[in-house]
């Protein structure tokens, strides 16, 4: 990203943030994430701490003026989501949230096809997102859970490739991969079926291990055609041979996956904070795809559809 530079890398495991400024020529490493704050030589900031801590130092960046990028999701906690909201509306800054899927050039070329009609009135979409392995416990237990760790992704995606909102969510979900994430009071198998406004219904299936790689397909089906893509593979050779044909398994998870993307999210945020252009995905893109996580763990708990409605005020 050439129009910006990483001038400082904070975590509270300082040997982790040396290691990472040695590694990217990153000119200075600190502790405290509030040193970077203090700096008026630092236009903007990346947030890409634990979950836990995007409320306070997504504020605390707030209150100092700096530009924001966060990563998903802006918090657990709906309440605490909204005062942060507030607190950056009132500070006059930018919040960008790290959805990136938007900037795949596959979901990206067919969020432009379904805008544009070529498959005419959508009617169904479904979402196939699946992890290669489970997170480590301890990432688990800091995470929000399914819904709200990796689910809130394929949320964010159903709402931006129908550009509609959904209505209604219903979940089936267990662990089928690991008990020890269901000791954790979490799941890691999901089943997630949504209804749109104007009428379109979805479906996303998610599982924390997929052992051919990193499974990340989508297609969206309407009145005139279907728009679909393949999962991405280090290359496409096939081989045939007396026990059947061979390829490459899925690419083996999201760095690899969404290289393109991530780097085009980053350029993009670093293009609105010098140009002064709103952000493509923000606030409330975050506190949509969090209360549908809200509505899909409710949807688990008590064993019914859930209305969006009975979640959020808005
Ligand atoms: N968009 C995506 O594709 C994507 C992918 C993975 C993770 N994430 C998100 O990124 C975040 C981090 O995930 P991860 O897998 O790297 O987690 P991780 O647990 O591996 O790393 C988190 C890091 O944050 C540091 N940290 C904790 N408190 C901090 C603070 N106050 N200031 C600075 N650093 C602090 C920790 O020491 C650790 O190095 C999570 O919110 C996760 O949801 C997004």
């Amino acid at each position: 990203v050439p129009a910006a530079r990483l001038a400082a890398v904070a975590d509270p495991v300082l040997p982790a943030a040396e290691r990472l400024g040695a590694e990217l020529g990153i000119p200075r490493a600190t502790a405290d994430y509030r040193d970077l704050l203090r700096d008026p030589g630092i236009d903007a900031v990346l947030v890409c701490s634990s979950t836990d801590t995007h409320a306070e130092v997504v504020t605390q960046a707030a209150l100092a003026g700096k530009q924001i990028f966060c990563e998903k999701p802006l918090d657990k906690d709906l309440e605490r989501m909204d005062r942060v909201i507030e607190e950056v509306e009132r500070s006059g800054v930018k919040l960008m949230m790290g959805f990136n899927r938007r900037f795949d050039a596959d979901f990206a070329r067919i969020r432009e096809q379904v805008a544009s009609g070529a498959i005419g009135t959508p009617e169904l979409l479904r979402i196939t997102s699946r992890d290669p392995a489970p997170p480590s416990l301890a990432y688990v237990r800091v995470s929000g859970g399914l819904f709200m760790d990796m689910t809130i992704h394929d949320f964010d995606m159903a709402r931006f490739l129908l550009g509609r909102e959904v209505l209604e969510v219903s979940v089936a979900a267990d662990a089928l991969v690991d008990p020890a994430i269901g000791g954790a009071g979490d799941v890691d198998t999901a089943i997630v079926t949504l209804r749109f406004s104007g009428g379109a219904l979805g479906a996303i299936d998610n599982s924390r291990r997929s052992v051919y790689g990193y499974d990340q397909r989508v297609e969206v089906f309407g009145s005139g055609g279907m728009l679909a893509n393949r999962n991405h593979r280090a290359h496409t050779v096939e081989h045939a041979d007396r026990e059947g044909f061979h390829g490459d398994p899925a690419l083996d998870f999201f760095m690899q996956r969404y290289a393109q993307a991530y780097t085009a999210e980053i350029r993009s945020f670093v293009e609105c904070v010098i140009e002064g252009t709103p952000v493509p995905v923000g606030a409330p893109d975050a506190r949509a795809a969090a209360v549908m996580a809200y509505a899909a763990a409710r949807s688990h708990r008590e064993r019914r559809p859930v209305a969006i409605s009975e979640v959020s005020r808005a």
